[in-house]
């Protein structure tokens, strides 16, 4: 089966067997299966956080359940969404059922079973703060197991499930919403846009206007120019070395890290300073818009695209002493 329709930058790759299960409870009898029994390569979400540098090996698996529950309300709702929902999709529903948080997360592409994985967050927020539990098949136990939020062991683009990929396969995620807003405008951007769109008493949904205007200022549309979002984490050094770069370069952006002892530091800012920001070798390329994001200007190969990547990670330690890594996962090569 072609995955090029797959993978939001339009790669080409191709596996020996594409499974779609719409019922996770069906799972293990699925994955008992002879084409399976070699075990799985891959469990696809939306495909918008990977890159396929070469072909997977065995089968590639895609949770397609679409439910959404509303388990407790009150004034923290409990909402259970299934691993196929779109991700975008979900957090306008919740919205219109008058449940707040997610309103900072609005048009990220990908689907609820993909969020945890990599934590996946912006203006400001994370999705690890509204996650109540994450449920998941894990295949080498036959088991389904529940993680708690502590568990799953949240960190920036980083959980328990991006370190062992394909141990756990995420069935259903639930959050925990509250009904009161807290909204979080602290986010440069943010409160330029809700002035420019003249609102002046912000309510979740006109935030989540405001973070699809910006997104779509930002970010190239997947269904027009392949991309898979920021291509690099923001690295986390450490504040010695991130006060010595502000030394020599005043304009630095910089974020505080996990601790007092680190800072992230702005992977776009790096790379735009090192001139990447619109090049283009062949048809792969470094979006006009945004340093961070690599884009495929039609018939790139995943292999040209690392490529690419590879060498704009080199530019930025030559010149800043600072390693940057992937933030999508790359199948088929090492980074
Ligand atoms: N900047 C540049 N050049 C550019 C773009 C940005 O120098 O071409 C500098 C600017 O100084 C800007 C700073 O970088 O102030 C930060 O830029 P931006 O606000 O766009 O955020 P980011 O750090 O580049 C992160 C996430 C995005 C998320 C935004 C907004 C990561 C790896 N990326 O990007 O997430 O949408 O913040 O919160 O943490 C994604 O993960 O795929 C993604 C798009």
């Amino acid at each position: 089966a072609s995955l090029r329709e797959r993978n939001t930058f339009g790669v080409e790759a191709v596996a020996p067997w594409l499974v779609e299960v719409a019922d996770a409870a069906l799972l293990p009898e699925v994955l008992h299966r002879a084409e399976l029994a070699h075990g799985l390569s891959l469990v696809l979400g939306g495909g918008s956080n990977l890159l396929f540098a070469g072909n997977p090996d065995g089968a590639v698996l895609a949770l397609t359940g679409q439910k959404v529950a509303l388990l407790e309300s009150g004034d923290t709702a409990i909402v259970r969404a299934d691993a196929g929902v779109q991700w975008h999709d979900f957090v306008m529903q919740t919205l219109s059922m008058g449940l707040c948080g997610l309103e900072n997360l609005a048009l990220i592409p990908g689907t609820v079973g993909a969020a945890p994985i990599q934590n996946i967050g912006a203006y400001g927020v994370e999705v690890r703060e509204y996650v109540h539990a994450v449920e998941a098949f894990e295949p080498a136990s036959g088991k389904v197991h529940r993680f708690t939020a502590a568990e799953c062991r949240f960190a920036y683009r980083d959980s328990l499930f991006k370190h062992a990929p394909d141990r756990h396969l995420v069935t259903a995620v639930e959050f925990a919403l509250p009904r009161q807003p807290a909204l979080r405008l602290d986010y440069a951007g943010i409160p330029e846009e809700l002035a420019a769109m003249d609102v002046t008493h912000p309510t979740p949904a006109a935030v989540a206007r405001a973070v699809i205007a910006i997104r779509r200022r930002k970010l190239p549309d997947p269904a027009v120019l392949g991309n898979a979002g920021s291509f690099f984490k923001n690295p986390i050094v450490a504040a010695a070395q991130a006060e010595a770069l502000k030394a020599r370069y005043e304009a630095v952006p910089m974020f505080h890290g996990s601790g007092d002892d680190t800072r992230k530091l702005s992977a776009a800012w790096l790379i735009d300073q090192c001139g990447w920001k619109g090049c283009r070798e062949g048809d792969a390329g470094v979006a006009a818009s945004h340093a961070l994001v690599l884009v495929n200007h039609g018939n790139a190969t995943g292999a040209q695209l690392l490529g690419l990547a590879r060498r704009i990670a080199a530019s930025v330690h030559e010149r800043f002493g600072i390693d940057i890594e992937p933030e999508p996962r790359v199948i088929g090569a090492t980074w």
